[in-house]
């Protein structure tokens, strides 16, 4: 459901918030990093692309079927954006919820994307009412497979695709609000 009061999610380390235009610079920065692209759509992120995505992100709430809602990902001392994470719910009762996210390159491997993914996972489940949690994710993507693996998800589908004109192998994940209870306890 759309949650137009949405208000930032605050985590030990980290604060999910809406985008703002202080973030244009480091979204930019990373998002034009190739080792951040390899497994993402976009190529060669320009300035002014940053610039339009937060204009867009601005009006959007988080919640809405079918319209993907990017969440900031800051540190929580000094605000300063890290990293995304994306939630988009599906139109079906209870909704599905479809996952991506994030990490600039000098904050990885330290986990922030754990962090930020469990508190989305929270939001989805506790707040929108979520029943099953996916993330697509190329089988080459070992640290996003880390991710989730660690977070509980379970593999449920591999399907042969081509991504950026490259033969590959996309993995499914999936994570029920059950699973998360069991893996959390
Ligand atoms: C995927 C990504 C978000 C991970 O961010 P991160 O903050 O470094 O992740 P974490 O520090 O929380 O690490 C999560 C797990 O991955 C593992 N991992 C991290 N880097 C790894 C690497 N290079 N190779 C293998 N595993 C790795 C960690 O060991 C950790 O597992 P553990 O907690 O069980 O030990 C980051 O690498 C990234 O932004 N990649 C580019 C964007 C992308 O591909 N996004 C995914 C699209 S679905």
């Amino acid at each position: 459901m759309r949650d137009r009061a949405f208000t930032p999610i605050e985590t030990d380390r980290l604060r999910l918030r809406r985008f703002e235009p202080k973030d244009i610079g480091a979204f930019h920065a990373y998002r034009a990093d190739e080792r951040v692209a390899l497994f993402q759509s976009w190529q060669d992120y320009t300035v002014e692309q940053a610039r339009r995505f937060v204009e867009e992100m601005a009006k959007e709430d988080p919640g809405v079927p079918g319209v993907p809602f990017q969440f900031a990902v800051a540190e929580l001392d000094h605000d300063l954006l890290i990293g995304d994470c994306m939630l988009t719910l599906d139109a079906a009762d209870p909704p599905g919820a479809e996952i991506g996210f994030t990490v600039a390159p000098a904050h990885q491997g330290r986990g922030v994307a754990t962090e930020a993914v469990r508190a989305l996972l929270a939001y989805a489940f506790e707040r929108q009412d979520v029943g099953t949690v996916r993330a697509v994710i190329d089988a080459d993507n070992e640290p996003s497979i880390g991710v989730v693996e660690h977070l509980g998800f379970r593999l449920v589908g591999t399907m042969r695709t081509t991504f950026k004109g490259t033969p590959c192998d996309e993995h499914t994940y999936a994570i029920s609000g059950t699973d998360r209870q069991v893996s959390a306890g």
